[in-house]
């Protein structure tokens, strides 16, 4: 009896202790605020524009939020596979609204389930969920990093396999076609995802001069080279000028994306895109190009040619209302300042963070109303930089290497959902420690030829030890990481202020 007493007694003793303890150590650890709630910063024109340019945005806004079909028969916009990863472009770009990025359970300002479970079986068709694919995962596309992997003098492959195709479903009869074998490629180490990247302000992002980001990134040169940061930019085989979309920098305009993605997610071919990827016999429901301009014969609107702006959107093929949707959106709103989001942005200069994050840059002039000469906050150089061997994917994009990604713009983050270019993670101390590369593959790199575990290809071989060793962001992190944990909240708490 006394006995049990004591130990009673002891155990709240023990347990008061550990209560105590673990207040004042999560009093200490810095943590992740999580996504902002509150009314969307972003989602809607810039704001200097006039009202032509208010009513065009509109209306391509509207096309941007069209749900495809095969023949335009059962959802109104036409086209749909046959394969695809969606089937509009705001089922991917949605959060914290249309033009976003993925959607998903967490958010507070539109909690849904990841749209591509239901897209599975959607109007009949008969797909399986990948693995990669859950309720409350990313919405995500899949990449092969080599044509055959277990063969090591493949070549390599790099391109998007589409999730689903349209067989099965009603307004695809007799259309046979396979999925993709992703559990057999998972097996093989052969899949890497790529998760949305937001448009808003995109057209500021395309309308910045070669110039400006040459000199952006010039001016931070000694700075960054005492970090041990490169950076150089990806350009265009055509014209040698800077591309700046895409989480490699891999293409060259707003029109370019826009017509890739309704050709790769959705499979509408365009006049960017005329031509139909999967084109299984059986699988080809409609002319090509599936989506055009209405200047031809056949324009349901023709005897309103030129008569008001509306019919100026009517008149354009999707592709083009996509890309005034992007060149017109206002650039995400930060969240008022805070003592502590202004210690964090203070922070976020000093260890180096803004060093490939830049904090501003100026647009050239615009046709635009009140968009010349824009100074605008991206938190991006828009250059590649060697992010070392936990975030290196195998894919080459044009000048971009294995390990190489653009410094994802910092805009909107405050309500992004999903993080890094998989979408591996919603916790930003995730994402931070992400930067470090992985130095247990780098100690290794000395003696093996490939150190991240993703490659089972010879062709990855790193061209110098140095480039693929490790990351660019290595010291940046350090610094971090010597930080106070009170001063990393502030950080934290100015990330989820953009
Ligand atoms: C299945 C999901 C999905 C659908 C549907 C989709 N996208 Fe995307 N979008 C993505 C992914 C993933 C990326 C990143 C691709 C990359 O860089 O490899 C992306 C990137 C973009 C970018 C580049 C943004 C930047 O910061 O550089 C633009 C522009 C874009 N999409 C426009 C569109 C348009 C327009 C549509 C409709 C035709 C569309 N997307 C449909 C998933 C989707
Ligand atoms: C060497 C250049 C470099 C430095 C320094 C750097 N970053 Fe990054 N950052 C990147 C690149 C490149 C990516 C995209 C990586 C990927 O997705 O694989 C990225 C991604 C991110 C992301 C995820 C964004 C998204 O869209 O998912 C966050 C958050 C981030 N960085 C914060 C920071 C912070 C905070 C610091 C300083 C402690 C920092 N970064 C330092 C280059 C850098």
């Amino acid at each position: 009896m006394r006995d049990a007493r004591w130990k009673d007694l002891l155990a709240m003793c023990l347990c008061t202790i550990a209560i105590f303890n673990s207040a004042t150590l999560s009093a200490q650890q810095p943590k992740d605020p999580g996504p902002r709630a509150g009314a969307p910063g972003a989602g809607s024109f810039f704001p200097t524009l006039n009202d032509n340019e208010q009513l065009l945005f509109n209306q391509a806004f509207a096309r941007f939020q069209e749900v495809d079909s095969v023949s335009g028969t059962i959802e109104a916009g036409k086209g749909l596979g046959p394969t695809f990863n969606g089937n509009s472009c705001a089922m991917c770009h949605s959060q914290p609204a249309a033009g976003g990025s993925s959607p998903g359970l967490i958010s507070p300002q539109n909690p849904v389930p990841n749209p591509q479970v239901a897209l599975a079986t959607l109007d009949g068709a008969t797909n399986q969920v990948p693995s990669f694919i859950t309720a409350n995962g990313p919405v995500r596309e899949a990449r092969f990093i080599a044509v055959n992997p277990k063969n090591l003098n493949s070549p390599l492959d790099g391109g998007v396999h589409g999730l689903y195709t349209i067989q099965g479903r009603s307004d695809a009869p007799g259309c046979s076609l396979a999925q993709p074998p992703f559990a057999q490629q998972i097996a093989a180490g052969n899949v890497i995802y790529r998760i949305p990247t937001p448009l808003f302000g995109l057209g500021l992002v395309e309308n910045t001069p070669d110039a400006t980001l040459q000199q952006n990134l010039a001016s931070t040169q000694n700075a960054r080279a005492q970090l041990g940061i490169g950076g150089s930019f990806n350009s265009s085989g055509n014209d040698g000028t800077i591309t700046r979309f895409g989480w490699k920098a891999q293409n060259k305009s707003v029109l370019v994306f826009v017509g890739e993605a309704y050709n790769v997610e959705q499979g509408v071919s365009n006049e960017v895109f005329p031509n139909e990827r999967s084109a299984v016999t059986g699988c080809v429901f409609n002319p090509t190009p599936e989506d055009a301009s209405n200047i031809l014969n056949g324009n349901p609107n023709s005897q309103n040619f030129g008569t008001t702006i509306g019919t100026l959107s009517e008149m354009s093929s999707d592709v083009l209302n996509f890309a005034l949707f992007a060149r017109l959106t206002a650039p995400p709103t930060p969240a008022q300042p805070t003592q502590s989001t202004i210690n964090g942005s203070n922070l976020f200069n000093s260890i180096g963070c803004a060093l490939c994050h830049s904090p501003s840059l100026t647009t050239a002039a615009s046709g635009f109303t009140g968009m010349s000469n824009v100074v605008y906050a991206p938190y991006s150089d828009f250059a590649l930089h060697h992010m070392g061997a936990s975030l290196a994917d195998g894919i080459n994009q044009g000048a971009a290497g294995p390990d190489q990604f653009r410094t994802a713009p910092l805009w909107g983050l405050g309500q992004r959902l999903f993080f890094l270019h998989d979408g591996r993670t919603s916790d930003l101390l995730q994402a931070i420690a992400d930067h470090t590369g992985d130095t247990r593959h780098c100690a290794q790199s000395a003696t093996a030829q490939l150190f991240y575990v993703l490659t089972t290809n010879s062709v990855f071989e790193p061209e110098t030890q140095s480039q693929f060793c490790g990351s660019e962001a290595g010291n940046v992190i350090k610094n971090f990481n010597a930080l106070k944990p009170s001063q990393q909240q502030d950080i934290l708490n100015f990330l989820r202020s953009l």
